[in-house]
């Protein structure tokens, strides 16, 4: 036995497998301990000498193998972390029925450690309803299920189901590492994300925007489903896959997000406003396209005032107890806006980012200050936002009170 970290990296049977190679490269390069775990089938498409070789450890994929080492007991408790890359929708739902009639199964089910799953599969077998279930019981009870990526498949068709990159799959694998096992904390509780960016329109082609891709709102509602709790997130003009296991709201406009935000509110335990929600909306809206006219300068855009959603929110708790998250983006002396801003909402905590061209929107990482009304400042580093995601939730979850409803 090291001190090393010990990994069990379960490889299922997909053409992805062999994107499982560079995570194990990634693994042992940065000291830890691999034991891969194919599946018979994965090994139809990379072979067991591959596996071997990247590791430096014989490889098995039957309990029959060793059978005086007790494998599949053994395996699974020693693991720190066992990461199944690609999950297949056969392995998902193995995973989710606790069947165990191979050794990755069996590790599966020994395994006391954090367990990553990273999907991949054709979009209709994602999509399918039974694979949908498999990953929400799976993330009720703690596991990661990381989102497919969207682009090309086996075939020459495109669509979710992608593996993600191997260094976006080791990303989540470190941070999970880092905290070690995380219970559902969640569970029982209702949370309500809004994301993206509102679009205010001035006649039917044009509208009055931002550049919000909604990545971290989408983040907050899947680490959410993954911590056990019923998500809503109602995603404003977001080109993103639904998460699994989450319900989604589209709103268009501030006001159709104050609508959508405020009805899934009504019983929700906490709500993190994460959505670009315009303060301005054009004060009226032409129904024929806006023309230009030879010879004139255009007329001004009269803007109004949209609602404050988190404000409102905050005031009023639409549930008793609530517990109200906002963001706040800056340019400039970004912590002391913060700190005003948190006052001026009203909301418990303000996740505060310093946002520039370069910065943050449609980014997969992100850094920031969360700011509370009776703690201190929480730095959170350059990272996936998924790790800001969990911070927020780490700093909600013992704010709600006992379990709701
Ligand atoms: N927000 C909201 N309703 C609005 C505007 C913003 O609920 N009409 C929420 C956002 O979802 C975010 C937070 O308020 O959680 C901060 O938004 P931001 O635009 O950064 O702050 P502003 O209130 O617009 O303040 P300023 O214009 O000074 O930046």
């Amino acid at each position: 036995m090291t001190d090393k970290p010990t990994v069990v990296l379960g490889v299922s049977g997909g053409i992805a497998a062999y994107k499982a190679c560079e995570l194990l490269r990634r693994f042992t390069e940065s000291g830890h301990d691999v034991q891969v775990v194919p599946t018979a089938s994965a090994l139809h498409f990379v072979g067991e000498a591959t596996w071997a070789a990247l590791s430096g450890r014989p490889v098995a994929t039957e309990v029959w193998e060793s059978v005086h080492e007790v494998p599949h007991v053994r395996i699974g408790r020693e693991a720190d972390l066992v990461v199944v890359a690609p999950a297949t929708a056969d392995t998902l739902a193995k995973a989710a029925h606790g069947l165990a009639n191979d050794l990755l199964t069996n590790t599966l089910l020994t395994a006391r450690c954090p367990v990553v799953f990273a999907p991949a599969m054709h979009t209709e077998m994602w999509e399918h309803p039974a694979t949908r279930e498999n990953v929400a019981t799976l993330r009720r009870r703690g596991a990661v299920v990381i989102e497919p990526a969207v682009g090309r498949l086996t075939g020459a068709d495109t669509g979710k189901g992608r593996l993600p990159e191997p260094e976006d799959v080791f990303a989540v694998c470190r941070e999970v590492l880092a905290r070690g096992v995380r219970k559902p904390d969640l569970t029982g509780r209702h949370v309500v994300v809004s994301a993206g960016g509102t679009r205010e329109p001035l006649d039917p082609v044009r509208f009055l925007g931002n550049r919000s891709s909604g990545r971290q709102g989408y983040a907050l509602a899947a680490t959410a489903a993954a911590r056990g709790a019923r998500v809503t997130l109602v995603a404003a003009n977001t080109a993103l896959p639904d998460p699994a296991g989450v319900t989604v709201v589209r709103a268009g406009t501030a006001l159709q997000l104050r609508e959508a935000v405020l009805k899934a509110a009504s019983d929700a335990d906490a709500v993190v406003m994460a959505a670009a929600v315009a303060d301005f909306r054009p004060a009226a809206y032409a129904t024929g396209k806006i023309k230009k006219r030879e010879g004139q300068e255009p007329e001004p855009v009269a803007l109004v005032r949209n609602p404050d959603i988190l404000a409102e929110l905050s005031a009023e708790r639409p549930r008793p107890g609530q517990t109200v998250v906002g963001f706040a983006a800056e340019t400039d002396d970004v912590l002391a806006a913060g700190r005003a801003k948190l006052a001026r909402k009203g909301c418990d905590l303000l996740v505060v980012n310093e946002v520039g061209e370069e910065k943050t929107f449609g980014s997969p990482d992100n850094e920031a200050v969360i700011l509370s009304t009776d703690g201190e400042p929480v730095p959170v580093p350059y990272g996936p936002k998924e790790a800001l995601a969990h911070t927020v939730w780490d700093l909600v979850a013992p704010r709600l009170g006992a379990a709701g409803a």
